[in-house]
C-alpha cells in the first residue's frame, strides 16, 4: 500500500483494516443487511391437463407437470416448505386460434385453483394471464387475420393484436378471480393490460384481488426451458414486438410508471439475473410498491446443469443469487428453486 492512499488525515492504515468486520461468522452474522426468507418466495407450478401425471421436466430437473388431481401432496410439500405462495402456469389438453383453453370454467388452471384453495385455503395463489400457453400459433395475444377474428388490413399480417386481445384478458382474470385466484399475474405485455383487467375485475365486484403486472419483461433467451415445460413456444416470429428489449433500460421506467397508473398493486422484473440494475431502478423509482423478481427458467436451468455436474455447490449459489436480487430492491421473489430453498432455510434454523 503507497502512503498516497492514506491522504485525507489518516496516517496509521491499521485503522482501517475492514476484515475486523468479517473477523467472525457471528461477527459477519450480525452485520448482514439481508436476509432471505422463505416468506420472499413464490413458487411456480406447472398444471397439466390428464389424470395422474407428474412428469419431470427434462431441461428444468426437480420440476414437474402435474395434473390437477396430484395437486394437493405438492400443496403440501409447498406448505411444509414455509412458502406462502405459489404461481400456477397451465397446459391445456386443447389449443386453439382465441386460447379458448384460458377461461372455461373446467379449464386446468380453474380447476386448479379451486383444488388448491380445498386443501390449502391460506396459501396465496398467483396466476399467469396471458394466451401464449392456450392459442394454437403459441402467441400471446389474437393474431391478424387468423381465422377473420378481428384485426385490420392496415397492420402488418401475423402482428399480435393488442386492443382485441385485452378483452379475453379481462375475461381470463375474471375467470381465475370466481375460482378463488389471490393476485392475477398479466403477462404478455399488451398496452393497456392492467386497466382492462382492473376494470373487469371491479365490474365482477372482484375488487380485492389483486395485479401483480409483469411490468418489466424482457424478451429473453432465459425463458427457454419455460416454454419446453409449458408448451408454449410461438409457432412462428417471436416476442419482439411486446417484450422489451434487453439493451434498453429507459422504457422499463416507463411500462413500470404506465402500470402504476393503471392500477397494479406489484410490479416485477423478468428475468433477474442479468436485470439487477433495473431491479435497483425500479426500486428507486417506485419505493413505494411492492416489487417481484422472477427468476426465470433458463436461471434455474443453469444452477441445475452446474451442479449436477459438480461444478457449483446448488445451496451456495442459489442463496448468493436470491440474496443479490433482493440487495438490488427485490421484495418477493418468483424462483423454482422456492420448494429447496424453504427446506435448506429450516434445516439451517
Ligand atoms: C408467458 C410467460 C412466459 C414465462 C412466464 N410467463 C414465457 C414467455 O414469455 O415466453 C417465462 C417464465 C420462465 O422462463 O420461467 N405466459
Amino acid at each position: 500500500m503507497s502512503t498516497d492512499d492514506l491522504k485525507g488525515g489518516q496516517e496509521n492504515w491499521s485503522d482501517f483494516r475492514t476484515r475486523r468486520w468479517r473477523h467472525s461468522r457471528g461477527l459477519r452474522n450480525m452485520l448482514r443487511q439481508i436476509h432471505l426468507d422463505s416468506t420472499d418466495l413464490i413458487c411456480p407450478i406447472f398444471i397439466s391437463h390428464g389424470e395422474h401425471v407428474r412428469v419431470e421436466i427434462p431441461s428444468m430437473p426437480g420440476q414437474f407437470q402435474i395434473s390437477v388431481d396430484r395437486i394437493s401432496e405438492e400443496i403440501k410439500e409447498i406448505e411444509q416448505a414455509g412458502i406462502p405462495a405459489v404461481i400456477l402456469f397451465g397446459i391445456p389438453e386443447h389449443k386453439d386460434s382465441q386460447g379458448t383453453g384460458a377461461w372455461v370454467d373446467d379449464g386446468v388452471i380453474q380447476q386448479a385453483i379451486r383444488r388448491i384453495k380445498e386443501v390449502a385455503p391460506e396459501m396465496v395463489v398467483v396466476t399467469d394471464v396471458c394466451l401464449c400457453e392456450y392459442t394454437d400459433h403459441g402467441h400471446c395475444g389474437l393474431i391478424n387475420g387468423n381465422d377473420s377474428l378481428a384485426g385490420a388490413d392496415t397492420l402488418p399480417a401475423d402482428y399480435v393484436l393488442n386492443d382485441e386481445t385485452l378483452a379475453l384478458l379481462g375475461q381470463i382474470a375474471v375467470s381465475h378471480a370466481r375460482c378463488g385466484a389471490d393476485i392475477v399475474a398479466p403477462s404478455g405485455m399488451m398496452d393497456g393490460m392492467v386497466t382492462t383487467i382492473r376494470r373487469a375485475l371491479d365490474a365482477n365486484r372482484y375488487e380485492h384481488v389483486a395485479i401483480m403486472a409483469y411490468s418489466v419483461k424482457y424478451s429473453s433467451a432465459f425463458y427457454g426451458p419455460f416454454r419446453d415445460a409449458a408448451d408454449g413456444a410461438p409457432q412462428f416470429g417471436d416476442r419482439k414486438t411486446h417484450q422489451m428489449d434487453f439493451a434498453e433500460s429507459r422504457q422499463a421506467m416507463r411500462e413500470a410508471r404506465l402500470d402504476v397508473q393503471q392500477g397494479a398493486d406489484f410490479l416485477m422484473v423478468k428475468p433477474a439475473m442479468a436485470y439487477l440494475d433495473i431491479i435497483a431502478r425500479l426500486h428507486a423509482g417506485f419505493s413505494e410498491m411492492p416489487l417481484v423478481a422472477y427468476n426465470v427458467s433458463g436461471e434455474y436451468s443453469m444452477v441445475k446443469a452446474a451442479a449436477q455436474n459438480g461444478w457449483l455447490d446448488e445451496r451456495e449459489t442459489v442463496f448468493e443469487l436470491l440474496t443479490g436480487m433482493k440487495r438490488a430492491g427485490a421484495d418477493l421473489i418468483i424462483t423454482y428453486h422456492a420448494k429447496d430453498v424453504g427446506k435448506w432455510l429450516k434445516q439451517m434454523k
